[in-house]
């Protein structure tokens, strides 16, 4: 089975998509040494044409680690590890939508996801990728000196304000959940590969420590702006059944809010997706 495997990287910085292979299938050796070395080569693997059932994405994505519930989100029925994520065709915002490592507002932020397309538009609402690691080892010396010694402030938001959006989504409504901090030095270093990366999450990550709101500001928009230069990033057209597994630990992500007639007051796209998060 692994001698099928063949992995194109989709651009020079990031993301490479692995052919040949049904992940269905229980994976040999061969196959899984290929995947992990894709996987921490290009920080984002992508497949094409997987038709996966619940058991078989919970049992894929365990290889990756230990399977977590996403905060805010309900898992879908006997799953409580596998959320859906949802935009109806009206909704102009989506789940998502800004710069974000994934629930970077945790003391320790998960591994990563596995990123199922069950409905996906014809055209529109691709996800886009950045290298983190690329983004830490373009930094000036000056910008690296305030990086290597800050730290930033990453605040989940009201639990309230999760649940009034996205209309498709199963989200928990305020009962039992609380608004989340944490505080991480604005690189880390990654565990397996030894690199250290840049570590912002702008949807999160509003503040730096010791600094005037106004400071961090201006320092995170030119760290947001730096990390997500076009050279540092992939953009990833989805098919249906197409999978997206990402590093949390070296990248950022955005699904990209591009529905213009749902923007302009008509009937957009439908997007199902199905996700699982890997803790570690
Ligand atoms: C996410 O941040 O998990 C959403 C990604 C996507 O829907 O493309």
């Amino acid at each position: 089975m692994s001698s099928d495997l063949e992995v194109y990287p989709l651009a020079s910085a990031v993301g490479a998509e692995i052919l040949g292979i049904d992940l269905a299938q229980p994976l040999d050796a061969g196959a899984w040494e290929i995947i992990e070395t894709a996987f921490h080569n290009h920080c984002v693997i992508f497949f094409r044409d997987q038709v996966l059932s619940p058991d078989q994405h919970v049992e894929f994505s365990r290889r990756f680690g230990e399977l977590q519930e996403y905060p805010f989100v309900k898992g879908i029925p006997d799953y409580p590890e596998l959320i859906e994520i949802v935009k109806m065709p009206e909704e102009v915002k989506n789940f998502g939508a800004g710069w974000h490592v994934d629930m970077s507002f945790e003391q320790e932020p998960p591994l990563g996801a596995v990123l199922h397309g069950l409905e996906v538009p014809p055209v529109g609402g691709d996800t886009m990728f950045a290298n983190m690691y690329l983004a830490y080892e373009h930094l000036s010396d000056g910008m690296r000196q305030i990086v290597d010694t800050m730290y930033g402030i990453h605040d989940s938001h009201e639990p309230a304000n999760h649940s009034q959006n996205y209309k498709g989504m199963s989200l928990h409504g305020k009962e039992g959940m609380t608004r989340k901090y944490s505080r991480h030095r604005l690189f880390r270093t990654h565990p397996v590969t030894g690199r250290r990366s840049l570590f912002i999450s702008p949807d999160y990550c509003m503040d730096i420590e010791g600094m005037t709101p106004e400071e961090s500001r201006l320092i995170l928009d030119l760290l947001e702006k730096h990390a997500t230069r076009e050279e540092f990033t992939c953009r990833f057209r989805w098919q249906p059944n197409s999978i997206a597994i990402w590093d949390n630990r070296c990248t950022m992500h955005m699904a990209l809010n591009d529905d213009l007639s749902a923007r302009s007051g008509g009937n957009g796209f439908k997007r199902v997706m199905r996700r699982s998060t890997i803790r570690r």
